[in-house]
């Protein structure tokens, strides 16, 4: 599904992804943790096609997107869904002109189509009738629901999240962790989280990637990262769930 071999990328002198490789299977729920400053995010928008490779090799469902034009990488893009860091609603519209948002923009389906779409997207986030509240009404806990059904309305094969968790409370962690985990099973989405939450790893993983030093340093279960005596891993996984430090 989604396969990199030998990814590079430098900003000026520095070089942030040194030869990463990596493959992520249909239907899994992958996560990619690494210390903040790491290159998660620069990877993440490789794979999505925002930002080109100095060197290497994107393939998404068996197809090379370095390089692609822009009117082929939409193509690819409708199959994906992101949920970047901090994604904001539109506090202009409604929830449910946000949730329906980009199936309103494609022009596919009629007003009704999509006004069932949105409350069938909204219940799956544990959301009913908020359709005509506006996002001031809500808690930072639903708008992140909406913002999660807002990305995944169009049906993608794969979601893509961005620190799903950050600056949340604990609480309100957990539901968004076990949402994510219900869309990947619900959906059989392809799930790629990236994170430092040990709670998120935990919840959602199935295969837990490890970026270091812009590589890929260990592939490994969730139960294989919470036992490893690797002295990199036990640093991350017990010391700086929340920080930036180390790796
Ligand atoms: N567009 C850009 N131009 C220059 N430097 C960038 C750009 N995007 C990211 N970087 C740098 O690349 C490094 C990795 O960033 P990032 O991928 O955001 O880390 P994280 O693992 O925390 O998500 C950081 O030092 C960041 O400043
Ligand atoms: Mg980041």
């Amino acid at each position: 599904m989604i396969q990199v071999k030998g990814l590079y990328k430098s900003f000026g002198n520095q070089h942030v992804l040194r030869g990463v490789d990596m493959q992520i299977q249909a239907g899994e729920a992958a996560i990619i943790i690494g210390r903040s400053g790491g290159g998660k995010s620069v990877l993440l928008k490789h794979l999505t096609g925002l930002i080109c490779p100095d060197k290497g090799e994107i393939k998404i469902n068996g197809i090379d997107i370095v390089g692609m034009q822009e009117r082929e990488l939409l193509k690819i893009r409708r199959e994906m869904a992101v949920m970047f860091q901090g994604a904001a609603l539109f506090d202009s519209m409604t929830v449910g002109e946000n949730v329906g948002f980009y199936l309103q923009r494609e022009g596919k389906k009629t007003a009704a189509e999509i006004a069932k779409a949105v409350e069938s997207t909204l219940e799956l986030v544990d959301l009913r009738g908020v359709e005509n509240k506006w996002p001031s009404d809500l808690s930072g806990g639903m708008k992140k629901r909406v913002g999660l059904a807002r990305a995944i309305i169009h049906n993608p094969s794969i979601v893509f999240y961005d620190e799903p968790t950050a600056g949340l409370d604990p609480v309100v962690s957990d539901s968004i962790d076990k949402l994510i985990k219900r869309i990947c099973e619900v959906k059989k989405v392809t799930t790629v989280v990236i994170t430092h939450d040990m709670r998120t790893t935990r919840t959602v993983g199935e295969r837990v990637f490890m970026l270091s030093e812009g590589q890929i340093y260990l592939t490994l279960t969730p139960d294989e990262l919470f036992a490893s005596k690797d002295p990199k891993v036990y640093q991350f996984v017990n010391g700086i769930s929340e920080g930036d430090d180390i790796i």
